[in-house]
Order: C-alpha cells, then structure tokens, then sequence
C-alpha cells in the first residue's frame, strides 16, 4: 500500500504497519457472525445491479452483506475512504482492490490469503494466467477477480449517427469526420466527464490507436523516457486535444455514467469508456446493435486495454466472518454469477471457457478479442484504471494528462517534458 498513499505517506505508512503488527488485537468488530462488510464503488445504474448480483451470491449461502460502497467512478474516492478506514483500525471485510496495489496491501500484512479457496476450487485452471498473476502475493492467492472490462471502446447512439448522416468511426480519421457531422446536426459529438480517470480513459485509447500496443506498453506501462518524449507521443497528444472542442462546455467534473446518460438520451453521439458504460446501456433497456452500437475505440480494433475487477479480504478474528469471506471468494468463481454479474455490468467473464450464448455481439466480440490479443501480445494493462502503474506515477501522469487537456497554453512538448518528470514519482 506505501506507493498509492498520497503524502504524506510515511507517517500513514508507520501507522500501517504498526497497525498490520497490531492487527489480531484491532480485527474489525463491526463485522457480526456470517455479516461481512464488503466495499466497492458500483453505484451507478448498471453498477448498482451488478452489486447487487453479488450481494445475492452471499446471501444465497446464508451470510449477510453489509454495503459499503462508496460513490465515484474508478475508485478513487473509495481508495481514500479505504486507507483512512484501514489506517484507523477499522478495515472492512472484503475490498474492491485492483491491480499492483493489491501487492502493496499484501505486503502490509493485512490482507487474508484466499488460498485454500483457491486451491480446492482449482483457480489456478479456471483463470488466465495474466489475471492469476495479478491475484498473487508470493505465490499465494491474495484476492479473487470478478470479471474482465475492456476499455478500448466507442459507444454510439445508432438514431443520432444515423440522423447526421455519420459513420460508426473505426479510424481516428473517421471519428473526426463523424464528429463534425455529429456537430452540425446540433448534437455533442462526444460525451465526457473532465475527471483526471476518464481523461485518461480517453488518452490512453488515443494513445493506443495513435502508437499501437507497443507503444503504449514502452511509455504508459514501462515508462520509458524516450517514449514518453519523443514523435510518436506528439503525435499522441496533439490528436487527444483535438478532441476537446467536440465535448460539451459542462464536462468538468461530470460523472462518467451522466456522460453515458447524454448518449443514451441522444444528446450527444459518442463516448468513448468501458463497457461498464454498457451496463448503463441495458440498465436503461437498450439494445446493442440495435439502439446503440459499440466499436474498439479508432484504430485499436487489433489490440485489448484490460481492467479486471477483484476484491481482497481483509484479515478478521471471528470465524462466521471469515467462513462468510470464503464463502464470498468460491461464489464469486462459480459459473452462474459469473455470468449474471457480467450481463448486468458490460463485462466479460475472468473465468475461462464459460459459454457466451447469453451476452451481446459485444461481449462476444470483446471475449474473442481478449484470447486473440493475449495470443497476439497487444493485449495491455490499463493505466486509468490502475492495471500497471505504481500508484504514485500513475496519479502523477493522470495529473499532466488533465492538466494538459484543461490548459488550452500548454504544448504538447510542455507536456511531455512533465510526463517524464511525472513517471518517477515514488
Ligand atoms: C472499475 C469498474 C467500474 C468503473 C466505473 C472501473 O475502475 O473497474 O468496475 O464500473 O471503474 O466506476
């Protein structure tokens, strides 16, 4: 956990440990017989149903869920709450935790492994081994994934694009075309939400189509100077500012799902997000293909920027609480929920060869192109979503990416001359 504390990190970070060395004595005591508290941060409309798949999932085996779900897209808002709960002794039962920050927690102590679990349920067979990895702490399974989220994509209102005469954009250059066609009709051609996460979002789709996977792997994953500096990020750069001027004057601040909203509603055409965006698609009733239409986001048709969701337990001193954590764990694996809570959230199944007969050509599309681009080698981490990145570069490059989209002064060179200084934040 050091390197996704803000500063000041050390004294948080001493408090930690004392905390991780203190921990039989201060095991949550709000969590009761079979109750577990579970964080997470689904709270929008398709999220919220998702959520609520998995809090079946518990109760169907004789538990109590106790929601502690905490508003904000991408999490952010809920990391914060998590450490200043965990920092006060007071740490939840089970987290939504992702990617390498799920290795900092372990190396607290103050994660519960998974293990048995694991081993019984042969996880090992069940998963991809580059999520399996990501679940592991020294070789023991730390936390349990829950689905696969691409974030590579454009989602479009198919009666908007059709009424302005506009293409579903496969290209960079057929998405500026569909976006002054979109603009004439009156519409936003794109809906964003000016959050540092989904500018991201929206940059590191850019920067994928622009650069291609390898690219993307040498500077948003390696964080390779040269690449962060250099032609091929210029270009990456000056292409996402382009696409300022096709957002709305009101972004700033708003919340993906309200952006999701406005493509739903026809008020504006696209918006490039994960396909949790598509959870908000079905919540509202609408039908891919039909009412909407999903795409790889321009010129990354051949490449996967993946997310995948997975929750932690934190150790607990009563046994009903633990065999309710356990018990959490082997749900979340078992094939019916995988498959409702993925219908539900725009996901795809972790575990594999599970049928798809249920989902949407674009889950279909999204599961054949997660073992095609696995096999292919372009299949990435995401950075907006805390795939790869040490916390601490990650919040840093987030930050230059905003600024640089909010600051109509700031050149791409200025950029990337804090892009580089960004990746060494520790
Ligand atoms: C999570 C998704 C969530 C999205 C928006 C992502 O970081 O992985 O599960 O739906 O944020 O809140």
């Amino acid at each position: 956990m050091p390197a996704a504390l803000p500063l000041p990190c050390r004294r948080q970070r001493l408090a930690l440990t004392a905390l991780a060395l203190a921990m039989p004595l201060l095991a949550p005591t709000a969590a009761q017989a079979g109750e577990i508290e579970v964080l997470h941060w689904w709270t929008s409309g398709g999220e919220a149903k998702a959520a609520q798949a998995l809090k079946a999932s518990l109760q169907a085996k004789g538990h109590q869920w106790k929601d502690f779900a905490v508003a904000g897209g991408g999490g952010d808002a809920a990391m914060t709450v998590l450490k200043s709960r965990v920092v006060s002794g007071n740490a939840p039962a089970a987290a939504q935790i992702k990617g390498p920050s799920l290795q900092d927690w372990a190396r607290e102590g103050v994660l519960a492994p998974v293990d048995d679990v694991a081993k019984a349920e042969q996880w090992d067979a069940l998963l991809p081994k580059a999520v399996s990895d990501i679940m592991k702490y020294k070789g023991s399974y730390i936390a349990v994934p829950v689905n696969v989220h691409r974030v590579n994509w454009l989602w479009a209102n198919t009666e908007v694009l059709k009424k302005a005469g506009a293409k579903l954009p496969g290209t960079w250059d057929e998405f500026f075309t569909a976006a002054e066609a979109l603009k004439k009709a009156g519409v936003v051609p794109l809906a964003h939400g000016g959050q540092p996460w989904q500018d991201f979002t929206t940059f590191e789709a850019v920067a994928l189509g622009v650069g291609g996977a390898e690219f993307y792997r040498k500077a948003l994953v390696q964080l390779d100077p040269a690449a962060l500096k250099g032609p091929t990020m210029d270009k990456v750069l000056a292409t996402f500012k382009r696409l300022k001027p096709y957002t709305d004057k009101n972004a700033a601040g708003r919340d993906w799902n309200l952006a999701t909203a406005m493509v739903i509603k026809g008020e504006a055409g696209m918006q490039i997000m994960g396909d949790w965006a598509k959870g908000e698609f079905v919540a509202a009733g609408k039908q891919p293909g039909k009412d909407f239409a999903c795409a790889p986001a321009p010129d990354t048709a051949k490449a996967f920027t993946f997310n995948v969701d997975s929750f932690a337990m934190f150790k607990l001193k009563n046994e009903a609480g633990v065999k309710a954590q356990k018990d959490l764990a082997s749900a979340i694996l078992s094939p019916a929920f995988q498959e409702t809570f993925s219908l539900n959230k725009g996901s795809i199944p972790v575990r594999l060869n599970l049928p798809m007969d249920k989902f949407d050509a674009c889950a279909r599309q999204s599961s054949a192109d997660f073992v095609a681009t696995a096999k292919a080698g372009t299949l990435v981490p995401s950075i907006a979503h805390g795939m790869a990145v040490p916390a601490a570069a990650e919040g840093a490059i987030k930050d230059v990416v905003s600024q640089f989209w909010n600051t109509d002064a700031m050149t791409p060179a200025q950029a990337m001359d804090r892009l580089v200084a960004a990746a060494k934040a520790r």
